[in-house]
């Protein structure tokens, strides 16, 4: 059931009468399967992005023939919305994610979409969907722009018509322990010159083997190396990735095969701005092996939006495990996984202007 759509603040809202909230226990959310009351909807016809609408969440009719599907022009983000412990909502860099959207579209030919577009959707939105937003003690409202080619027509040509997307879902902690990490040199995430940098629903799709090869053997994530020398440490699966060499910060640097994340950005400036040293550059396996074997391997975290800071409890690379210190022992992991959630919740100042309050 719906009530009479109205357009407000520019966006033609079509509001569901009945929530579904009260189906949802929000001290047990599974990540990424229960979805908010309403998404945002915005077609690209004519050249042009269309009048916004806010509708309820459901299917989407599409025919076997839409390119998206058959060529593979679709692009993400994921980003969340964080409840305080003051119940005010906020949200983390969200300029950020429209720009990195829109440098992915560039890359896969799509269009643009306008800041007006994606910010006035996005806090009519979460307006509208304000109570689906967990305490702090259950969760975050994780929230996904999604843009994908909708021409009917098969042949290979970049298409005319798009259709962008912004749907929410309240989730718990994306990975409940530390983490496994797997490095191969049997596959590879991307090439200079390829699409890695860009949030390409493709790039997700061609690590699914191999993720799937590394779940087998008891690893929650592949470590990326480098498509030509399978040598420089690149990222995972879903985080960038950081390491702990004696008393200095490892990161790898961007050479246009890697996401290009919000919170390794943040992070960065972090680590910086409070005196620890930081060394970006192009770090090899052998680099981390033998800090390994000198115990100078202090620590070790992936960065992600959904992951936040992610401890790495194991690396293996060729039949070998290389285990990392206690996580009590991480002092800047810690210290940097308690200042982001101290900002994002508003518990902490924010001196980086990084929030926006709903
Ligand atoms: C491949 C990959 N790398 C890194 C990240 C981390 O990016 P961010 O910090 O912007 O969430 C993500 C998650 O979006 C990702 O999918």
């Amino acid at each position: 059931m719906v009530a009479k759509p109205a357009i407000e603040g520019g966006v033609r809202i079509e509001r569901r009468i009945n929530s579904r909230l009260s189906e949802i226990d929000m001290d047990n959310i599974p990540f990424g399967r229960e979805f908010s009351d309403h998404m945002l909807v915005v077609n690209y016809t004519d050249g042009k992005w269309q009048q916004p609408e806010i509708k309820p969440y459901g299917p989407i009719a599409f025919t076997p023939a839409m390119s998206a599907l058959n060529y593979g022009q679709s692009i993400f983000e994921g980003m969340k919305a964080y409840r305080g412990t003051d119940g005010d909502i906020r949200l983390f860099r969200p300029k950020e994610n429209l720009s990195r959207m829109n440098r992915s579209a560039e890359r896969m030919c799509m269009p643009a979409i306008p800041e007006d577009i994606f910010m006035n959707g996005l806090k009519q939105l979460l307006t509208l969907d304000a109570n689906w937003v967990p305490k702090q003690e259950q969760g975050t409202l994780y929230i996904r722009p999604l843009m994908y080619a909708t021409d009917d027509y098969i042949g290979v040509k970049s298409s005319d018509n798009y259709q962008f997307v912004l749907f929410t879902c309240p989730v718990g902690l994306y990975y409940k322990e530390p983490v496994n990490l797997l490095v191969t040199k049997e596959f590879v995430r991307a090439a200079i010159g390829g699409t890695g940098a860009a949030k390409a629903a493709g790039n997700y799709a061609a690590a699914m083997l191999p993720d799937k090869i590394a779940k087998s053997q008891g690893y929650h994530n592949i470590l990326w190396l480098d498509g030509r020398d399978h040598l420089y440490i690149e990222e995972c699966g879903t985080m960038n990735v950081f390491f702990v060499v004696g008393d200095t910060v490892l990161a790898p640097r961007l050479v246009g095969t890697i996401l290009p994340g919000i919170t390794r950005k943040s992070v960065m400036r972090l680590i910086r701005d409070n005196g620890y040293k930081m060394e970006v550059r192009r770090i090899s396996i052998h680099e981390i092996e033998e800090a390994y074997e000198e115990g100078l391997l202090k620590e070790t975290f992936g960065t992600g939006t959904a992951a936040s800071i992610a401890h790495v409890n194991m690396i293996g690379f060729q039949g070998k495990k290389m285990f990392l210190p206690p996580v009590e022992e991480r002092a800047i992991g810690n210290w940097l996984s308690d200042t982001l959630n101290d900002i994002k919740h508003g518990n902490a100042k924010d001196p980086y202007g990084w929030v926006t309050k709903l």
